[in-house]
């Protein structure tokens, strides 16, 4: 599997693709890969005739008190996960590639940030949209690929590309989930086997949620009761939000009258785990 750590090289691989008259998709991860990701490494296999995949801890979407050096890192697996899949090349760049020493310059999305884990982490969506922005600009892809695991993100995303005519097409492919409900993540591996159990929790929640919503229960503030009571069940589990957004705006909402989003996150013991539901 070629993997390529200088942003020049890349650029240079692309245009030699784009010489041949052939497409290109993007999947943007920080490594760790699991069967989340490989659904989106295989969306975009099927959809481009070439993929990269980046694979980079991005420091600064971490705050000071945040796992950036505890996040998990494997990419000798990574790259066979991705050569597996079909992906042509791994951008993986160490931080210095990526960012000199006087780096300046920084994309903040406003609005569609300022709700959900914008609140609890105030540099994040910032330091996603700024190396994002860097990965449209060294790539240049046709299409991008990202998860709705991380619904915020996707609407931070899509507004971001909008605003800034970047002319990519963000593709957002469904969550996926352990045989048990529990949304695939990186950071699963931080809990413990107690934890691990406790943890199901969210997506016991989410699913409590989504009956309501597809029973015709549109009461915003009685949904997010519900949910917060199963999650409220669990004595490992302290709630960080639980919230009904407007999909469009990711402003607080509180009736189901179009298409909304509805997020959670929840600390189970040290680990922050997210979930979410989306009816449009
Ligand atoms: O979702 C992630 O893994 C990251 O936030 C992303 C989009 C790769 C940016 O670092």
């Amino acid at each position: 599997m070629r993997i390529e750590s200088n942003p020049e090289n890349v650029r240079a691989q692309v245009r030699e693709w784009r010489k041949q008259g052939l497409t290109v998709g993007l999947v943007p991860t920080m490594g760790y890969l699991h069967e989340g990701h490989k659904s989106l490494i295989d969306r975009a296999v099927k959809e481009n005739d070439r993929v990269v995949v980046s694979i980079f801890v991005n420091p600064i979407q971490f705050g000071p008190t945040e796992d950036l050096e505890s996040y998990p890192r494997d990419l000798n697996a990574d790259s066979r996960l991705v050569e597996n899949a079909g992906a042509s090349l791994i951008f993986a760049p160490q931080p210095e590639d990526m960012y000199a020493a006087d780096f300046s310059t920084y994309v903040q999305v406003n609005e569609v940030s300022e709700q959900l884990c914008g609140k609890t982490r105030p540099v994040h969506f910032r330091g996603v949209c700024t190396v994002v922005s860097k990965l449209f600009n060294i790539v240049a892809p046709d299409r991008a690929y990202f998860g709705q695991k991380d619904a915020q993100q996707l609407a931070v995303i899509r507004r971001m590309v909008r605003d800034l005519n970047f002319g990519i097409t963000i593709v957002g492919c469904p969550i996926v989930r352990e045989a048990d409900g529990l949304a695939k993540s990186s950071r699963n591996t931080y809990l413990s086997p107690e934890e691990r159990k406790a943890a199901l929790c969210l997506s016991r929640a989410v699913r409590r949620g989504e009956e309501l919503v597809d029973g015709g229960e549109t009461d915003g503030d009685k949904i997010i009761a519900e949910m917060r009571a199963v999650i409220e069940q669990e004595p490992l589990a302290e709630i960080e939000y639980v919230e009904m957004v407007s999909w469009d705006n990711i402003q607080i909402h509180h009736k189901v009258d179009g298409p909304i989003l509805t997020a959670m996150a929840v600390r189970i013991g040290k680990t922050r785990l997210i979930d979410n539901f989306i009816r449009e």
